[in-house]
């Protein structure tokens, strides 16, 4: 493939990336979002690969990570996402850092004077920012998938530690620049070790609801990885894709710093939390909440004008978006005003409870998010909160020595009555207890969110006479 026709392939790929991007940030195009990036990526991945040597090793590359790829991808569940994205990002970091060493030992273009000075320095920073990734990355699973505990793990003295790290590795640099033939590999790899120390050590440190602005990040730090990856190698669409899941990976994570009334700063530091008055202390006994039931519910819809549904991680669970947006649909027909409230950090990723009302079908323009229906609460009759309990915790604005004192959270208590569909009074991700079981207004409506809503469903189908559809049927 010609030089000219690999460059005019890469700007399709870029602007096709970049299009996708800006379909990614609407709901209702962010399928076209996709498409248009899986239609970039594949004209970029033929280009390079036609621009490359030794095509067989490239298919025995290519063909072991297709099936990888496809086998994870329709393996995974949606709720275990952030943990395919956190080990997709650590193979980034991983190959930056093997990139950097292959560039090393066998430059792929000979360099003199300050050109080869600068490559060293794009290899150094290449294998440090790919290592930080990889083994933060890896973390980030371990904890996520319980291997290693959620909570923020903090080291005596981490910050001397880390600032000592930081500064070894700074000055590590100075004889791997000055280095002559394999002589640079001793500080290489001792950037590598310390690098990689440093990346389990701070995403240890950081536990919790930071986790999902832990991903986003290191996320952001897989962007940051390509990029350097596409300075050693030349490669100026590497660079640019680099620089698009590094930008857009920050921005999100501001997003996400922001929902939670945290600065980034606060969020690397970790230990989120520690020392915080018991968190695992119960806000009530177990008498003081009131339990209900389907029928109950069902009463309390069929006389309520406004409802209000506030999903979180426990409707993804229990995969019941299928029987909420049937029960939205017979309260609608019946000309009741029937709204969802995202709260941002909702479930286990980004826009993870759009993505399942999408999937059920639910109407873009009656998914609102915090900000725009937390002011309605008053003015509601009935709010069905469905496995959500972070994110509607009051002693986010109540106690300040709370772990999430701060965060934004749904005011679900301010509407007339709350249902809160869950299993039992347990806690949620951040591991606080919840003082909205306890509240007056609140009936807890005890069971799996699948169940319990199907019951719901099946009443309220009865009632209007009118049978329940095949999805909520196949999804029970
Ligand atoms: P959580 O606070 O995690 O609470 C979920 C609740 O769902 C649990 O208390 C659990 O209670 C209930 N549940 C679990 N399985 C259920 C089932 N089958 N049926 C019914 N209920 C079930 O959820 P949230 O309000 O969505 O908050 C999300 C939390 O995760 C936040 O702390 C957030 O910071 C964090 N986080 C978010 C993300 C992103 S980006 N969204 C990523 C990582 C972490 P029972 O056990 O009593 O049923």
């Amino acid at each position: 493939m010609s030089n000219n026709l690999v460059t005019v392939a890469y700007i399709a790929a870029s602007v096709l990336f970049i299009l996708s991007l800006s379909g990614l940030s609407h709901q209702d195009t962010a399928k076209r979002g996709n498409w248009l990036g899986m239609l970039g990526m594949a004209i970029a991945f033929l280009a390079t690969a036609l621009l490359c040597q030794g095509y067989p090793i490239q298919a025995s590359a290519i063909g072991l990570g297709l099936f990888v790829g496809v086998v994870a991808a329709a393996r995974v569940a949606m709720t275990a996402m952030p943990e395919m994205v956190a080990f997709l990002n650590s193979f980034v970091g991983l190959a930056a850092v093997l990139v950097g060493f292959a560039e090393y030992l066998q430059p792929s273009t000979a360099l003199g004077g300050m050109d080869a000075t600068l490559h060293r320095i794009e290899i150094y920073a290449g294998v440090f920012i790919g290592m930080v990734t990889f083994t933060g990355s890896m973390v980030a699973v371990g904890k996520l998938q319980a291997i290693l505990p959620s909570r923020s793990v903090l080291l005596p003295a981490r910050h001397i530690l880390t600032i000592a790290m930081l500064v070894a590795m700074v000055a590590f640099a100075f004889p791997f620049l000055s280095a002559t033939g394999s002589e640079g590999l001793v500080p290489l790899g001792v950037l590598t070790t310390l690098a990689g120390i440093f990346g389990i050590v701070i995403v240890m440190a950081i536990g919790g609801a930071d986790m999902a602005v832990v991903i986003s990040l290191l996320n952001s730090y897989s962007g940051l990885a390509s990029a350097a990856a596409g300075f050693m190698l030349n490669n100026d669409l590497l660079i640019i894709t680099g620089a698009l899941v590094g930008s857009s990976g920050a921005i999100l994570s501001y997003i996400m710093c922001k929902g939670m009334n945290r600065s980034f700063i606060n969020v690397l530091l970790g230990g989120f939390g520690e020392g915080a008055s018991n968190p695992g202390q119960r806000a009530g006994s177990a008498e003081q909440a009131t339990a209900t039931n389907a029928s109950e519910v069902v009463d309390l819809l069929e006389a309520a004008q406004s409802v209000v549904i506030v999903p979180g991680y426990g409707m993804a669970v229990a995969q019941a978006q299928h029987a909420v947006a049937e029960i939205t649909q017979i309260l609608r027909t019946q000309g009741k005003q029937v709204r969802f409230g995202i709260h941002p950090v909702a479930g286990r990723m980004p826009g993870h409870m759009n993505v399942l009302l999408a999937e059920a079908n639910v109407p873009y323009d009656i998914v609102l998010e915090m900000d725009e229906i937390n002011d309605d609460f008053p003015k509601t009759d009935v709010v069905l909160v469905i496995g959500a309990n972070d994110t509607v915790n009051p002693i986010a604005q109540e106690d300040p020595t709370s772990p999430i004192a701060g965060m934004p959270v749904m005011e679900v208590w301010r509407a007339e009555t709350v249902v809160v569909v869950k299993r039992s009074l347990s806690p949620g991700y951040a591991g606080v207890d919840n003082p909205l079981f306890y509240r007056d207004n609140t009936l807890m409506f005890f069971g799996d969110a699948k169940a319990n809503i199907n019951g719901v469903l099946a009443q309220l189908s009865d009632q209007v006479g009118r049978p329940v559809a095949t999805a909520a049927l196949s999804a029970a």
